[in-house]
């Protein structure tokens, strides 16, 4: 069994879609913990109550990129039996960018959710970027994390139509509802072992 942990800094709708689907669809993955950097996260309350362990790493004041803070969430990580091994990393909505030492450890095992049709729109504000540039669909992404900023390869994409009178909240709320979707299906396909890195 695949040991998951999901990390967090906010809201943590991503991270309840995915707790809530592998307990509904039996996805064979054991949620082990979920750590977040921001010690006021939503997401914290609502892992608790779905009777996941939680962690708070304080990373305010620390650089994006660190391994001295990246180490500190291995040895949590391996606290909890998620290993380079057996272990899974979801990213949903992480605030931080992970160490090219951290990503090497856990090299094809760190999955992020992104709230655009990769390669457009990386990086923040992407469903801002997205109503800005005037394109007719957007969508978003689930990818594995590479070293790079949003560039990892990529496992599941849904697409959404662009409204012409979509704001950046209203094409945020309709991405969302296919993100909740599609990272719970890359994490059962990851668990199934039916993803292969070429
Ligand atoms: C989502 O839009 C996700 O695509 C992005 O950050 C947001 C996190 O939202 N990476 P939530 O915390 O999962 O509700």
């Amino acid at each position: 069994m695949i040991n998951l942990a999901i990390l967090i800094s906010g809201r943590g709708s991503n991270m309840e879609a995915i707790l809530k689907s592998v307990k509904k669809n039996k996805i064979p993955v054991k949620p082990a913990v979920v750590i977040s950097n921001k010690p006021d996260a939503k997401g914290i309350k609502i892992a608790q109550k779905l009777g996941v362990k939680t962690v708070i790493i304080e990373s305010s004041g620390i650089k994006g990129g660190s391994w001295d803070y990246d180490k500190k969430i291995v040895s949590v990580l391996e606290k909890y039996g998620v290993t380079p091994k057996n272990g899974l990393v979801c990213l949903a909505g992480f605030m931080r960018i992970m160490s090219p030492e951290f990503i090497r450890h856990f090299k094809g095992r760190i999955m992020n959710i992104h709230p655009a049709i990769l390669p457009s729109f990386p990086g923040l504000h992407s469903q801002r970027q997205a109503v800005e540039y005037g394109v007719k669909y957007s969508g978003c992404t689930v990818h594995f994390v590479d070293e790079g900023v949003d560039t990892g390869p990529i496992i599941l994409q849904a697409v959404v139509k662009v409204k012409n009178n979509d704001t950046e909240e209203s094409l945020s709320k309709r991405i969302l509802i296919q993100e909740h979707k599609i990272y719970p299906k890359a994490i059962n396909l990851f668990a199934e072992g039916k993803i292969k890195i070429k």
